[in-house]
């Protein structure tokens, strides 16, 4: 028999009424033992009802003595203690033959304990009709009733919105055997995010969930594909593909003095000096211009009169010549740099996604490649020449790496970071090496999304992953493929909590191959037999 708790919960003021919570979704009553433990202000055990079988995760409430209030948590363990399992006793069973009874004949056998553990998140209010909720701050007590929270009002607790129109639908989120749609807050996407994951675990496809949520708001998308994942999302969604240095060039005059010289090979100090005092008039006016006109179009013949007029200053026109003809040698080989920026900006503005793949080209000129490009959109953004936009970059780790390392695009995207809340632009990051990656990086995104991690990898951003439990935090290295803790600093998002992405609009990349399917494949393609 369940028996109801000291408080009545057909009080119709009280909480648990409010709610809509009764008997028929209690779990148990919290305990106090000195194995399993006791309530503490973080954790509270319980003993689980006959025949109740409350899932890993479960939101739950916990009744008190005051009927307008209730402790709220999620249960993050349990054990079942058996005397008639101890393996000394199944032992001698077998040994003697006794033929002793099943050691657990069902949930009612009087020697058979199910304890579980909760987490408390939070205390809940309801004060004057509504419901409020406030950080724990009061001691849970023994001997009262648990009860699986209400997944309909699971979104309160969190502080996430309830529709599609306030929220990006990212997910799912399970409690009780129950699922419910999870929408993370239009106030995250400004304040960044970062996606991290062991390979193969479902990061890119997470991030064509969100670029799908950034289109259904109608903000424009921005993404540098190294995997080429986003190509076919970006032609359903009649977005602009892009390949750099086939349709998609930087312009000279934007990439800066260090990126620049290293395209020209074998300069002379006295060389390399002019070119760079020349270069950096003309990427002044190339910013003014930006500034000005959002427009760009300063022809590779200023830089080489310019080379001239410095080399002139400096009394050492021979030596400018002979820079020129090395300039004019590096320009003309090179099939990324362009004088103006092209169509792409435009694109931004009319174009759902505008997504540059750059998976052809070496590690420098990608760094190249998405540190000119930020520096070209963070600056128009700043002088509103487009609109706010979402910034997508796969394989961070490459492009921000950690330690003393430093690429053109390290810089650039830091500084992008840390002002584009100003500026209104949303960073996401991917990356499945937050150990290789700036740290700093790290830290400055608000919401992270983490899949299954190593446990190396998952040192890193532990402490950085909100209230999490330790019993949470030691899963996730073994979270199933498209599964993820969501986390976001408090004024976002209350708590993490482990949401199941949900399916993709768009078309994903091709999936993992099978490489036994894959070699058959190309032995009947090549006749190899
Ligand atoms: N939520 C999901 N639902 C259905 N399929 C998924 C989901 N997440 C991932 N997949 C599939 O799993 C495979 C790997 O996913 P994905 O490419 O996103 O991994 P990844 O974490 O980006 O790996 P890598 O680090 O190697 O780039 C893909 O075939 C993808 O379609
Ligand atoms: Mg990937």
């Amino acid at each position: 028999m369940v028996s109801s708790s000291p408080q009545s919960v057909l009080n119709p003021s009280s909480l648990l009424s409010h709610l809509g919570v009764d008997n028929e979704v209690r779990i148990g009553t919290t305990s106090s033992s000195p194995f399993t433990g006791s309530p503490t202000f973080d954790e509270v055990p319980f003993h689980v009802d006959v025949n109740k079988r409350p899932n890993l995760g479960t939101y739950i409430l916990i009744q008190s003595d005051d009927s307008c209030m209730a402790h709220y948590g999620r249960i993050t363990n349990g054990q079942e203690e058996n005397p008639r399992a101890e393996p000394s006793r199944l032992q001698q069973n077998q040994a003697y033959q006794v033929g002793q009874q099943e050691p657990r004949q069902s949930d009612l056998s009087p020697h058979v304990t199910r304890v579980m553990m909760t987490e408390v998140l939070g205390q809940i209010y309801l004060e004057k009709g509504s419901l409020v909720i406030k950080d724990p701050e009061v001691l849970p007590q023994t001997g009262m009733s648990v009860y699986e929270f209400p997944v309909a009002s699971i979104p309160t607790l969190l502080d996430a919105p309830k529709s599609k129109e306030d929220g990006l639908f990212l997910g799912h989120i399970e409690s009780g055997g129950k699922k419910l749609e999870f929408f993370l807050p239009l106030d995250a996407p400004a304040r960044h995010m970062i996606i991290l994951g062991k390979t193969g675990v479902g990061k890119s496809y997470a991030s064509g969930v969100f670029a799908e949520e950034m289109i259904r708001h109608g903000i424009p998308v921005v993404a540098f594909d190294v995997l080429g994942d986003l190509i076919p999302a970006t032609e359903y969604k009649q977005g602009r593909n892009l390949k750099a240095a086939h349709d998609f060039r930087l312009p000279y005059s934007v990439i800066g003095r260090r990126e620049f010289l290293n395209f020209v090979s074998n300069l002379t100090n006295d060389q390399e000096e002019i070119v760079g005092v020349a270069y950096e008039s003309i990427y002044a006016e190339a910013m003014d211009s930006l500034r000005t006109t959002g427009k760009l179009n300063i022809s590779f013949d200023r830089l080489i009169d310019e080379i001239g007029r410095v080399a002139n200053e400096f009394g050492q026109g021979a030596v400018g010549g002979r820079a020129v003809g090395k300039v004019r040698a590096a320009i003309n080989r090179n099939p990324l740099l362009a004088t103006n920026i092209g169509g792409w900006i435009e694109d931004i503005i009319k174009k759902p996604i505008v997504n540059v793949y750059v998976g052809h080209l070496g590690q420098s000129e990608r760094n190249l490649v998405v540190g000119a490009s930020a520096r070209v959109l963070q600056l128009l953004r700043k002088e509103d020449q487009i609109p706010p936009f979402s910034f997508i970059l796969d394989e961070a780790h490459f492009f921000l790496p950690g330690g003393s390392e430093s690429t053109p695009s390290t810089q650039v995207i830091r500084e992008m970071i840390r002002t584009a809340r100003h500026d209104a632009i949303s960073i996401v990051l991917i990356t499945q090496s937050p150990s290789s990656m700036d740290r700093q990086t790290l830290l400055v995104c608000n919401t992270r999304l983490v899949f299954a991690l190593d446990p190396d990898d998952l040192r890193v951003v532990s402490g950085t992953l909100g209230d999490l439990p330790d019993a949470t935090l030691k899963r996730i290295p073994k979270l199933a493929r498209g599964k993820a803790i969501l986390s976001s600093s408090q004024d976002i998002l209350r708590h993490p909590v482990l949401i199941k992405i949900r399916e993709r609009e768009t078309p994903a990349a091709a999936p993992t191959p099978n490489l036994s399917k894959a070699v058959k494949q190309w032995r009947k393609e090549n006749n190899q037999n």
